[in-house]
């Protein structure tokens, strides 16, 4: 059988400490959006898995879509200027959004999202992401809620790929160098 968990050099967060953030996360976005229906958006794939989880730890009611964007191909560097493949499928307008995102890295896909959705007339607007990655900011953007901060590594697992694999790892793990420089 291939072992992909030992692809990963060392685990960051285990499935114990993700679950930990996630319920405090979910803890501030019902404060938040308290008394209102949010649209709740995923973006594909990276952010579905903790999607699912922030989404039932919450107690507000939300509506759920999906959104893909194209970013890194399938290597470890941004290719910059991220598009949309598949769009959402509920109208924004009026609606108070909550994205959810995997990470936010050079910043550039939650700029372009920002644009994309703020153009649609959303009533209000909140990001939430799995992880931060700030050393590798090249725009000046955060989420309003992270749940873990990162340093300059490339990270796998809890939705989070290399080339597409790795995703459904339960844990946060730093990939082996040698993996994505072979
Ligand atoms: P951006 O550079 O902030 O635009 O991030 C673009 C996307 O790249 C993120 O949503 C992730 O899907 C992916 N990404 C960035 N850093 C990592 C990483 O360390 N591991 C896996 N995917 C990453
Ligand atoms: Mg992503």
């Amino acid at each position: 059988m291939m072992e992909q968990g030992n692809d990963c050099e060392r685990i960051l967060f285990t499935a114990e400490d993700i679950a930990a953030q996630v319920k405090k996360a979910a803890a501030w976005l019902d404060e938040r959006f308290e008394g209102t229906v949010p649209l709740a958006v995923s973006v594909l794939k990276g952010s579905v898995i903790f999607f699912c989880d922030l989404v039932r730890a919450m107690k507000t009611p939300v509506q759920m879509d999906f959104m893909t964007l194209s970013s890194y191909g399938s290597g470890s560097s941004s290719s910059g200027m991220p598009k949309i493949v598949m769009d959402l499928s509920a109208p924004v307008e009026g609606r108070d959004v909550l994205l959810v995102e995997d990470i936010v890295d050079s910043g550039h896909t939650l700029v372009k999202l920002k644009e994309l959705l703020g153009g649609r007339g959303a009533k209000s607007f909140t990001v939430v992401s799995l992880l931060d990655k700030p050393s590798r900011r090249e725009v000046d953007v955060k989420a309003d809620y992270s749940c873990f901060t990162v340093g300059n590594e490339f990270i796998v697992g809890y939705g989070l790929d290399y080339a597409q694999r790795y995703r459904n790892l339960p844990y946060i793990g730093v990939l082996k160098r040698e993996i994505y420089e072979k």
